[in-house]
């Protein structure tokens, strides 16, 4: 995949396996992100493991810096529609001391790109928590409109209720 200007996207390995259970297990990191139950390293193992392999139903890659090689994220298109050319996009980056410096948005700038010109993407949607305001700029840079809100979807671990936005991004609007 043709990498952006401060990272590359690139699949999973085994080896990725200890930091990623490290960021699962960060609540900072996933303080809006769908929580699940408590996974050990072996079962994290074995998923990552038998991962199938990346297609247009499911497209997983790790965010890795250009400048130090090292993993600092997740970034994913699933569930695209082929009748529509419809995918979700899901985001986030493990390593905090990486936040609010550009990586994000390179990441899904490389990622939406790939999307339309390699995979033939039509538009690509994802959701996030409203009180997200990093994420929500990251979107809107890379060119994601807000098209609604859903209230009181997301469940946050204190038990409180927060509405959730639904973004999309057409070919077009990708600022590149
Ligand atoms: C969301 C995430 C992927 C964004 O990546 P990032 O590299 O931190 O984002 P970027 O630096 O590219 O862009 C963030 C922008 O938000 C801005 N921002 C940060 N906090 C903000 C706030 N509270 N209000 C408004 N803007 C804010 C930053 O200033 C930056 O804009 P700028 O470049 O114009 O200054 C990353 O922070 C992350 O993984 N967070 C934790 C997990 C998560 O929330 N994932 C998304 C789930 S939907």
């Amino acid at each position: 995949m043709k990498p952006g200007k401060l990272v590359r996207l690139r699949p999973l390995e085994p080896e990725d396996t200890e930091t990623i259970w490290r960021w699962h297990n960060d609540d900072d990191v996933t303080r809006w992100l769908d929580a699940d139950y408590d996974e050990s390293l072996a079962q994290l193992r074995k998923r990552t493991e038998d991962r199938v392999r990346n297609s247009y139903a499911k497209a997983v890659f790790g965010v890795e810096t250009l400048a130090e090689g090292k993993l600092i994220g997740i970034t994913a298109l699933r569930d695209a529609t082929p009748e529509v050319g419809r995918a979700e996009l899901d985001v986030y980056l493990g390593q905090k001391d990486f936040w609010n410096g550009g990586y994000g948005t390179d990441a899904l700038r490389t990622l939406c790109a790939y999307g339309f010109d390699v995979m033939r993407l039509h538009l690509i949607a994802l959701w996030v928590v409203a009180e997200n305001e990093g994420a929500r700029a990251c979107y809107r840079k890379v060119g994601f409109q807000e098209d609604g809100r859903h209230r009181e979807c997301f469940r946050a671990r204190d038990g409180r209720y927060h509405d959730m936005i639904l973004m999309s991004l057409l070919e077009g609007d990708l600022v590149r």
